[in-house]
């Protein structure tokens, strides 16, 4: 099972892939046999992680997920490179900025519904479109959080852009099951990637202690990595009927109310 190649031959595009979660997704992708295209706004980080993977498996691509032109090239650039498209890893995501709803700001606002819902309902219509036409029994996986379940520690228009999402997800499986395409999320806990760190203003060490602190699940520290296998596992032939799921990778957080015992 360790040596087994769970992707083989098959073509995924990672929004968000030149880092944090999108870029251990690729990797692990390319790993188990996928071709990769890497979607993202940051071209030199990307070019970089393509290199470190090596340019035979993983392309870049730029695209704003926020824009359809570019999200639909995007998608048509992986099909005439590598022929199909099976896996659509919708993951690119914004936190905005911490502040009381009494002043919010609807500029932050509209940009994280813009980067993280319309973003994710384009990359599932777009990968959708394809898969289709195509006849290809696609997975297409969007990453939303445990802030899409409960309301924990995120900006307000973070939270509403990640319930949204199980919205785009559940809607786009009802319809898209009948041609085969299964639409899941992966919602995970913290990691103290470059979004997290940047929009908390701190680092990486405060980020992991206070996410340590506040876990469920003691004695493992949630990394990209386990993010990456959630969904590796969604992208395979091992989730085969598994479809409008929303897989918490969140050590049980997002389930368990701890009410004190004394
Ligand atoms: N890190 C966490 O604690 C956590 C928890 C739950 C969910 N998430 C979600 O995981 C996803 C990945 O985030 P991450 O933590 O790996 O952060 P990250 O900052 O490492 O990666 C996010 C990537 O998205 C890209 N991106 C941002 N706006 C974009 C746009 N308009 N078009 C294309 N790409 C764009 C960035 O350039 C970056 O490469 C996000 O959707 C985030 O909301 C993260």
């Amino acid at each position: 099972m360790a040596n087994k190649l769970r992707l083989e031959g098959k073509v995924a595009v990672i929004t968000g892939g030149a880092s944090g979660i999108g870029e251990a997704t690729a990797r692990l992708f390319v790993q188990h046999g996928s071709r990769v295209v890497i979607a993202d706004i940051q071209d030199q980080l990307a070019l970089q992680v393509v290199s470190s993977i090596g340019t035979d498996n993983v392309s870049y691509r730029r695209c704003d997920v926020t824009d359809e032109k570019q999200v639909e090239e995007t998608v048509a650039y992986a099909v005439q490179k590598y022929g199909t498209l099976d896996i659509m890893f919708s993951n690119a995501g914004i936190l905005g900025s911490f502040g009381s709803i009494l002043e919010m700001d609807m500029t932050v606002f509209d940009r994280t519904m813009a980067v993280n819902t319309r973003g994710a309902a384009l990359a599932v219509k777009h990968a959708a479109r394809v898969m289709v036409d195509k006849k290809i029994r696609g997975s297409i996986i969007c990453t939303a959080s445990v802030e899409a379940i409960l309301a924990g520690a995120a900006p307000l228009a973070y939270i509403a852009s990640k319930h949204a999402i199980l919205g785009v997800v559940k809607a786009a499986a009802r319809e898209l099951g009948q041609h085969g395409i299964r639409v899941n999320c992966v919602s995970p806990f913290g990691i103290a990637t470059p979004m997290v760190c940047k929009s908390y203003g701190t680092d990486a060490a405060r980020i992991e202690a206070a996410v340590c602190g506040n876990a469920n699940l003691k004695g493992v520290s949630l990394s990209t990595k386990h993010i990456a296998e959630a969904a590796l596992f969604l992208a395979s032939d091992e989730s085969a009927y598994i479809s409008a799921h929303n897989l918490a990778v969140d050590g049980g957080l997002s389930s368990i109310m701890k009410l004190n015992q004394n």
